[in-house]
């Protein structure tokens, strides 16, 4: 029998991690087979699951941090994990969620990165998954700007940058001036709200992306076009790239990407953000 992956989450009935890793095993030729658990008890599923590795996602990506033997350094710096890999002793967690982002601006956008001042809206397990990534990506200053202060508090100093790393309210935006890179990593979109962002944040420079996609990424996507942002991007890209980075850590072989990508993104508007 092949070795046995699955995503935890919930809801995950409309993940695609299914179908990605599905083309990567068959582009790979891995034996492999990767389901999709739903589960609001990560402790319980987990213990009873005796597979070889695993993806976690909402609202797990914390708990999972907690419950690894070890983390990989990325993972301990950002407290979230959305990779497991089974080692001697129990789970070893990662994130690919920072490097799977920084991969599809860079490598499938062709963006620069290096320099960019940077407004990251939100402080939950998406914000803390890609503010690592995209410091080390040669960003300049980052602002953070959430709901709960305390959050984008608490993200700041774990980043450990003060000269580098601002923390902000949404009340200041209007006066923060225009970003070459705004990142909507809150989930008031998967719900159908988009929190009050001024135009004169975006122009002609300014690359927009938000981390989900399909039907909960317009919202966002619209405001940067209203905003005249030089780029709208969605996060099917970095779904596609934080899996073959988790096909990576796992099978030691890193799925061509672009195939793969294109297929879904030929329904991309129907899909509904899951992973
Ligand atoms: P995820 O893993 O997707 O980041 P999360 O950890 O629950 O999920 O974080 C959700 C993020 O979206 C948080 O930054 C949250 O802000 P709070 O920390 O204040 O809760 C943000 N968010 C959710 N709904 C929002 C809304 N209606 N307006 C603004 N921010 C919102």
């Amino acid at each position: 029998m092949g070795r046995r992956y699955a995503l935890f989450g919930h809801p995950v009935a409309h993940s695609l991690s299914p179908r990605i890793h599905a083309a990567f095993a068959e582009q790979a030729g891995v034996d492999m087979d990767y389901t999709a658990i739903d589960t609001e008890d990560l402790d319980a599923a987990l213990a009873a699951f005796d597979g070889d590795g695993a993806n976690i996602t909402l609202p797990h990506k914390e708990r999972a941090a907690a419950l690894c033997a070890s983390l990989s350094a990325r993972a301990r710096r950002c407290g979230v994990v959305n990779t497991l890999v089974r080692a001697d002793g129990g789970w070893h967690g990662d994130n690919t969620d920072g490097l799977g982002l920084v991969r599809d601006l860079t490598d499938r956008h062709r963006l620069d990165l290096r320099g960019r001042r940077t407004l990251l809206l939100g402080a939950g397990g998406g914000a803390r998954g890609v503010a690592p990534a995209l410091l080390d990506a040669g960003i300049a200053e980052l602002f953070i700007v959430n709901r709960t202060a305390a959050r984008s508090d608490a993200l700041a100093d774990v980043l450990g940058e003060p000269g580098r790393v601002h923390p902000r309210y949404f009340d200041d935006l209007p006066a923060l001036g225009e970003f070459d890179l705004v990142v909507n990593a809150t989930s008031a979109t998967r719900h159908g709200e988009l929190p009050k962002l001024p135009i004169s944040l975006a122009g002609r420079r300014t690359t927009a992306v938000d981390l989900s996609y399909g039907e909960a990424a317009i919202p966002f996507l619209a405001w940067a076009r209203a905003a005249n942002a030089r780029e709208a991007i969605d996060g099917l890209g970095m779904l596609v790239e934080q899996a073959a980075e988790s096909f990576a850590l796992w099978h030691g072989i890193r799925p061509d990407t672009g195939a793969v990508f294109a297929q879904l993104q030929a329904h991309a508007i129907s899909l509904v953000s899951a992973d």
